[in-house]
């Protein structure tokens, strides 16, 4: 099945960008993030599509781009934190080597705080993270290969842990 060296899923803030990216160097292989995909197809950021036109929306640009993302890139994938939640995308990933970078609640809280740009957590960081996990934590585990724990590791460590894992 050709296609990505790898695929990273897990919640926003875990460091799927910035660990990609470490991952495609050290494999020597081109990073890509279908949010960046998904702005670039909108031509305005994450948050004032989810303002202007509503989530629905943006989850319709994102099943898009990760579907051409999946099956048109060969290096190293990031997906949105919520792109699990589609039905398609998951059967899509059924196969491939998807890596789940988890973290714990107060680590998420920490780290992603009251970010404006995660419309998701605007308004109760604490108690929407825990909701969203409960609600997105099994598909997660559905699609990966492979979990890694990225609470006590830095990212050149989860790099590390993910080469092991595949
Ligand atoms: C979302 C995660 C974000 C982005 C959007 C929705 C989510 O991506 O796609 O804000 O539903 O968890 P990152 O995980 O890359 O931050």
């Amino acid at each position: 099945m050709s296609g990505p060296l790898v695929v990273l899923v897990g919640p926003m803030g875990v460091g799927k960008s910035t660990v990609g990216e470490l991952l495609a160097a050290r494999l020597g292989t081109t990073y890509r993030d279908t949010d960046a995909d998904v702005v670039a197809e909108a031509g305005k950021p994450i948050a004032e599509i989810f303002y202007d036109e509503g989530e629905d929306h943006f989850r319709a640009l994102e099943r898009r781009a990760v579907a051409a993302a999946v099956t048109g890139h060969t290096g190293v994938l990031s997906l949105g934190g919520g792109a699990v939640l589609d039905g398609t995308t998951r059967e899509l990933l059924a196969g491939r080597p998807v890596v789940y970078l988890s973290m714990d609640v107060e680590e998420a809280v920490r780290r992603v705080g009251l970010g404006a740009a995660r419309p998701l957590l605007a308004v109760n960081p604490r108690r929407q993270w825990r909701e969203l996990m409960d609600a997105r934590r099994h598909l997660y585990e559905e699609v990966a290969r492979a979990v890694v724990a990225t609470d006590d590791r830095t990212p050149e460590e989860v790099a590390q842990a993910i080469i092991d894992a595949l």
